[in-house]
């Protein structure tokens, strides 16, 4: 059963055909990067007319690539919710009218499910029930997952998503965007326990998280740190003139992987005792954070202490993209959803629910 699934809930313009929830035929993303990049962040308005631009080219690149038409095709799939409301529509009125001339059923799909389903396409040992971490831009939710894709949701964000952190820190520091990645990298030379960030939310008994106070915690550090001239910028290192003259020294590298430390300790702390309250031998992380090193270094050394498997996709299934959505539509399909095409976009939207 080929499936056409289709995502622009973001600032990506994504469609990809899938065989039987598995069997990746096509899968081309649109990135709006560059587009997004002066700004610092995703502008919503820029980002659904980039949307428009792309989208006929990009699934008609993805019914080629796959090589099928419309007439192989059995479902047409779309993230409805959540995500930008001007971006989901664009997608949700595509879907609509190719679903209308071709005759095809039409399923709405949630964003985070398709996440959720990213590591079951590539991973065949993956057991149920698993704890999902999906961790991206827009999302930070801990979810345990039950065979039928049935969910508890354990917890999230009670305000910035882990990604987005990352690159409004990455922002503060200068160093462009998105900045998951470039943070990544500096830290990778920089000492975690150079600087202490707090770590909210660490020991609050539940599974939410607060990531708001680590970024402002950041921001006052780098401020104080510029207003008193002891910032080195990246590449400097903190060799001799810097380190002599000053002893409050601090170098970006140095902050960047304090920062990550903070993070990667709260959502490794969280998972972990999220897979032993719940007995779950699995841990499975998505989304674009997934990508992070550090974090997956953490969660796999604690993991083995509980005995677990962490799992995590290949980088263009745990960024957005239309696989996932094609995927977990084909297991909705099969429990019989259909949507009409009174289908709407929605900026909310629990997972728990069905629209
Ligand atoms: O899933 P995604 O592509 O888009 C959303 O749905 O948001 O995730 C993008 C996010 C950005 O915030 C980016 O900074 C972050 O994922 N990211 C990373 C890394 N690579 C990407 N964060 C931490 N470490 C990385 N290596
Ligand atoms: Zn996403």
């Amino acid at each position: 059963m080929k499936i056409l699934g289709i995502d622009t809930s973001c600032d990506e313009t994504a469609a990809s055909v899938v065989a039987n929830g598995r069997e990746v035929l096509s899968n081309v993303v649109a990135s709006q990067i560059e587009v997004h990049q002066e700004y610092g962040g995703v502008v919503p308005e820029l980002a659904s007319r980039k949307h428009i631009e792309a989208i006929n080219f990009i699934v008609n690149k993805a019914l080629a690539e796959a090589d099928v038409t419309f007439k192989d095709l059995e479902v047409i799939a779309v993230t409805n919710r959540p995500g930008l409301i001007g971006a989901l529509l664009v997608g949700v009125a595509s879907a609509k009218s190719l679903a209308y001339c071709h005759n095809l059923p039409l399923l709405g799909i949630n964003h985070i499910e398709g996440h959720i389903y990213a590591n079951y396409m590539v991973h065949d040992t993956l057991t149920f029930p698993h704890i999902c971490l999906t961790v991206s831009g827009g999302h930070t939710l801990l979810v345990e997952v039950h065979e039928g894709w049935q969910y508890k949701v354990l917890g999230g964000t009670q305000d910035d998503a882990a990604g987005e952190v990352y690159d409004k820190v990455a922002k503060y520091l200068g160093l462009g965007f998105p900045g998951g990645k470039i943070i990544d990298d500096l830290a990778q030379t920089g000492n975690p326990t150079a600087i202490k960030f707090p770590r909210p939310m660490r020991n609050s008994g539940d599974y939410q998280f607060s990531f708001s106070g680590i970024k402002t915690s950041v921001r006052y550090f780098v401020e104080k740190a510029r207003r008193a001239g002891v910032l080195v910028e990246v590449g400097v290192g903190l060799s001799s003139p810097y380190k002599d003259t000053n002893p409050n020294t601090v170098t970006v590298e140095d902050i960047a992987a304090s920062f990550q430390a903070a993070v990667v300790d709260v959502l490794t702390y969280k998972s972990i005792r999220a897979a032993k309250s719940t007995g779950a031998k699995a841990i499975t992380l998505t989304g674009g954070v997934a990508a992070n090193s550090q974090l997956r270094a953490s969660l796999k050394t604690a993991a083995m202490e509980i005995d677990a498997e962490v799992y995590y996709p290949p980088m263009n299934l745990c960024t957005d993209n239309g696989a996932m959505i094609a995927g977990i539509a084909y297991e909705k399909y099969k429990q019989g959803l259909r949507d009409g095409l009174s289908l709407n976009a929605a900026a909310n939207g629990s997972i728990m629910e069905r629209k």
